[in-house]
Order: structure tokens, then C-alpha cells, then sequence
């Protein structure tokens, strides 16, 4: 596809909004009341952005919004499948919505997101669930007002796993209340790391225009968010897929140079993109946050090639300290895989010497999870799930050392914050973030949320950080 037919055209834009009305007509006729949409999303940001989209999309048939999954008149699952969990999850929450059913037979359920993108899981919510009414793959996102139009008039059940991946500019998302805002910058992954199913779920890399971005992002700080992430599954590739777009660190350079009040992260960075040239960039660019998430998956050299990743233990390293020369401040965060196939207990011993080499601010550690299509999932796999959960044990014991000493460190410091909301700790009333994303529950009133304060850190867990507004 030409890069013209991969950036959604107007003329293709007006007539899903043309099937919004139509189906947002015919639903009110149907109810004799403005019908309710509700989406429930599973995954990561880019699932989360993808959901505002459907929001917005909801906001164009003139419907309202719910959390409320029962009360919802068209009820949306978003969904992931990087791991096994993700999908029970999704299948044991929509096999409950049968019995919405039964209350209100004319709710329309969806099953949307990256599940569906595999045909097989396809297939298994069309045998298996024949209460849901329409299942669309990522790449038939846009196309979500026309598959309910169509339901509605047909009165037959609607898939669409079609197409390829696109570019969807000019798509109004309705964002969650609050001074943080996503925005994408890229889709897809080329990637194909050994395990993961994202490649053949969200199709090819593709960046969206500078220009899109930059005015995206004007209108976001016009609009008073103070937070904004770049998201992309790899944003250090940005722009590679295109001759005369800037790479990454010219894009940051760009956002960059917008003026008012906000500040910029990004995820997710790739350890092989990862540039001293993004570091710097970083460091001399004063609304980039001094935080980076840098998945390194594995410690042993061995594992990382069987995983596909595409660099070594020694290379990481070295960008670490590359990157905290720049910025000592620096916050590192990163994804750990426990158990892939093949690993040895001495093996995940050297991910271990790795954490305490790095002291990583804060992990994410999964157990491998065989997917269905990838790589990985046809290598003999020895280990058994008890003897993997006791490395697992063993690792995040030592992370959950490393990430209670380094917010230790805090207790009795000043630190900048920007409040984003309500604490559900009863002893504390506000969260807010620290430049590198740190958690932190505040004393103080409901009004400073959105505005950056100066908080005194008296506690400190595993998690976060507790303190009060400094005067
Ligand atoms: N694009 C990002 C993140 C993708 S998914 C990146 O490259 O870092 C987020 C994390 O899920 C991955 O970093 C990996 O740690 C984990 N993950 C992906 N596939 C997995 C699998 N099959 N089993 C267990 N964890 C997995
Ligand atoms: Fe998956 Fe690797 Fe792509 Fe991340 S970079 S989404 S882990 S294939
Ligand atoms: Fe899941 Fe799809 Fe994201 S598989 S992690 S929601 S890209």
C-alpha cells in the first residue's frame, strides 16, 4: 500500500461519519431515548488510546457515555493478546454479558482490539459466543460505525479481521479526565521478537506526519493537558519508514520547541533503537521528562538472541551509562520475561545480576506465555510453570529491594509534582507524578489537580511515595 492509502482519507472519514448518524438514529428510534456506549479496554496505551478513539466515535452517532458496562446500549471490549491471562480475561468477562441480554436484548456487543486480529481467536468468539453481535481486528478500528450501522439494519452478525494497518488521522478521541494525555505517534511493530504477538496484530511500523503530530499536540496543550506521552511500540524507530520524515530525536527537538506549560515522555524505546543521540536529545530539551522505559526482556546473551531482541547484555549496559552520563537524574523502568523457552535457572540468575547492575526504578515482570503463530511457541520448553514462578519469586524479590531503597531515597526531599487525581488511599486525598513517573499520594486540596506543586516526601513504599503540599 502507497503511503496516500495507508493515511485515512476524507472521503473515507465522512462516510464513517455517515454511518455514525445512521446508526446513531437508528438506535435512538429504537430506544426512543439517547442511547449509552460503553468501552471496556484491556491491554496497554496504545489499547487505551485506541478506546478514546471509540469514544469519540460514540460522540459522533450522539450517544452518551458510560462506565457502566450494564447500562450500556452498545457495550465495547477492547482487547489484548499478549499473554494467555490477557485473554481469559476478555473471554470470562464477555461470557458474563449474556446475561445483559436478558435485561436489554437490544444491547449490541463488541469484541474489538488485538484478540480478534488472530483469526483462530476470530473464529472461537463466533462459535463460542453467539451473543456477541460484532468482532473487528485493530485494523478495522475506523471502520467501527459502518459494522454497526450494518448490524443494526441487517440484523446479522458483523467480523471484519480484514485490511491492513492505516494511519488514522482526524479521528476526535475522547481522553480520560485529567492533566495526562496520550498520543500516538506511530503504529505497528516490525519487530517480531521471538514471543510476541504484536507484530502480527497490529501489522507494520508506520509514523504518522510530523505536522499531524505537532498540531495534535498544540491542540492538547491549547486544551490545558500538562502531561503527554508519545506512544508508539517502538517509538525509537519513528520516522525510519519514511524518506523525509525526522528520526525520533528530531521529532522530540520538535515537540520540544511548542511553547507553554507541559511536559513530554514517550514509550515504548527499543534497547537496539536507542541512540547517545536520544539521550542527548533528552537532556537538552527541558519539557522531556528525565524517565525512559527501556525494556530489556533477559540477562543472558543467549536468551536475548533466542528472543530476537537484537542486542546484548554489554550493549544495554553501556546505553545505561550513556544515558545517565547525560542525565544522572535519570528514571529506568523496564519489562523482564521469566521463563522463555529454554532458559535455565542460571540464566535467569544472570537477569537477576543484571538488576542489581542497572537498579531499575521499577519493573514489570511477566511469566512467558506461549502465543499461537509466534516463533517462540514451537521451541521445546522444558521448564515447568512451578520451577519458572520460583525464579520469578526469586527475581522480584530482588527488584522489590532495589525499588524500595531507590524511593527511600526521597523521603526528606523536595520534589516537583504534577497532581492528576484522586487517591484511593483513605489517608491521603490527591496522586500526583514526579518528572520520572513516581507515585506519589499527597495531603492537600481537590483544586491543585492539574497544577504542578512542590511536595515534601515524608514515606516511601515499594510503590510509591507519600508527602505533603509544600506551602
Ligand atoms: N513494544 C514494547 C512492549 C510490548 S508488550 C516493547 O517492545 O518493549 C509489553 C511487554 O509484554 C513486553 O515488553 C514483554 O516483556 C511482555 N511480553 C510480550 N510478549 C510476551 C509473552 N508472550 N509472554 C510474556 N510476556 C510477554
Ligand atoms: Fe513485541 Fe518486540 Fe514489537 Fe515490543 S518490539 S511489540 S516486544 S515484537
Ligand atoms: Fe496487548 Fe495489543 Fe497492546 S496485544 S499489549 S493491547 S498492542
Amino acid at each position: 500500500m502507497s503511503r496516500e492509502n495507508i493515511v485515512l482519507t476524507r472521503e473515507e472519514r465522512e462516510l464513517q461519519l455517515d454511518y455514525a448518524h445512521r446508526a446513531g438514529q437508528s438506535l435512538r428510534d429504537r430506544l426512543g431515548r439517547q442511547p449509552m456506549g460503553c468501552v471496556v479496554t484491556f491491554g496497554c496505551q496504545q489499547n487505551e488510546a485506541d478506546s478514546e478513539l471509540i469514544r469519540g466515535m460514540f460522540i459522533d452517532m450522539g450517544m452518551g457515555i458510560t462506565d457502566d458496562e450494564a447500562k450500556a446500549d452498545v457495550l465495547v471490549f477492547n482487547t489484548c493478546a499478549i499473554r494467555e491471562h490477557a485473554e481469559m480475561r476478555v473471554f470470562g468477562n464477555v461470557g458474563q454479558t449474556s446475561h445483559y441480554k436478558k435485561d436489554n436484548p437490544d444491547m449490541v456487543i463488541c469484541v474489538c482490539g488485538c484478540m480478534p486480529q488472530q483469526p483462530q481467536v476470530a473464529e472461537k468468539i463466533k462459535k463460542s459466543y453467539p451473543y456477541v453481535d460484532i468482532v473487528f481486528g485493530t485494523h478495522a478500528l475506523w471502520m467501527f460505525p459502518q459494522l454497526l450501522c450494518q448490524r443494526l439494519s441487517r440484523k446479522k452478525r458483523m467480523f471484519d479481521i480484514s485490511g491492513e494497518g492505516r494511519i488514522w488521522d482526524g479521528m476526535p478521541p475522547v481522553r480520560k479526565e485529567g492533566p495526562c494525555a496520550w498520543l500516538s505517534i506511530m503504529y505497528g511493530c516490525n519487530n517480531f521478537c521471538s514471543y510476541c504477538i504484536v507484530p502480527y496484530v497490529r501489522g507494520r511500523e508506520r509514523s504518522r506526519h510530523p505536522d499531524v503530530v505537532i498540531s495534535e499536540l498544540k491542540e492538547l496543550v491549547a486544551q490545558g493537558y500538562k502531561d503527554i506521552t508519545l506512544l508508539g511500540q517502538n517509538v525509537n524507530s519513528y520516522g525510519l519508514d519514511q524518506e523525509d520524515f525526522p528520526d525520533f530525536a528530531g521529532l522530540l527537538e520538535r515537540c520540544n520547541a511548542v511553547e507553554g506549560d507541559f511536559r513530554i515522555r514517550f514509550m515504548t524505546s527499543h534497547p537496539k533503537d536507542a541512540t547517545p543521540r536520544l539521550f542527548e536529545t533528552m537532556a537538552k530539551c527541558e519539557k522531556v521528562c528525565h524517565c525512559i522505559h527501556l525494556p530489556v526482556q533477559c540477562g543472558s546473551n543467549r536468551v536475548l538472541q533466542e528472543m530476537n531482541r537484537r542486542y546484548t547484555v554489554e550493549h544495554y549496559l553501556e546505553l545505561v551509562e550513556c544515558a545517565r552520563k547525560w542525565m544522572p537524574d535519570l528514571t529506568i523502568t523496564s519489562d523482564i520475561i521469566v521463563g522463555f523457552p529454554g532458559e535455565t535457572e542460571e540464566e535467569c540468575d544472570e537477569t537477576i545480576a543484571l538488576l542489581e547492575k542497572v537498579r531499575f526504578d521499577s519493573l514489570f515482570t511477566f511469566i512467558y506465555s506461549r502465543r499461537e503463530g509466534t516463533r517462540a511457541a514451537a521451541m521445546p520448553d522444558p521448564a515447568t510453570r512451578q520451577e519458572k514462578q520460583k525464579w520469578f519469586d526469586k527475581l522480584l524479590a530482588v527488584q522489590n529491594r532495589i525499588s524500595r531503597e531507590k524511593n527511600a531515597d526521597y523521603v526528606g526531599k523536595t520534589v516537583e509534582v504534577l497532581v492528576d487525581g484522586v487517591s484511593d488511599d483513605p489517608n491521603f486525598d490527591l496522586t500526583a507524578r514526579t518528572e520520572g513517573f513516581k507515585l506519589v499520594h499527597l495531603k492537600g486540596g481537590t483544586d491543585l489537580i492539574g497544577k504542578t506543586v512542590r511536595a515534601e516526601i515524608e514515606r516511601s513504599s515499594t510503590v510509591a511515595l507519600f508527602g505533603k503540599v509544600m506551602e
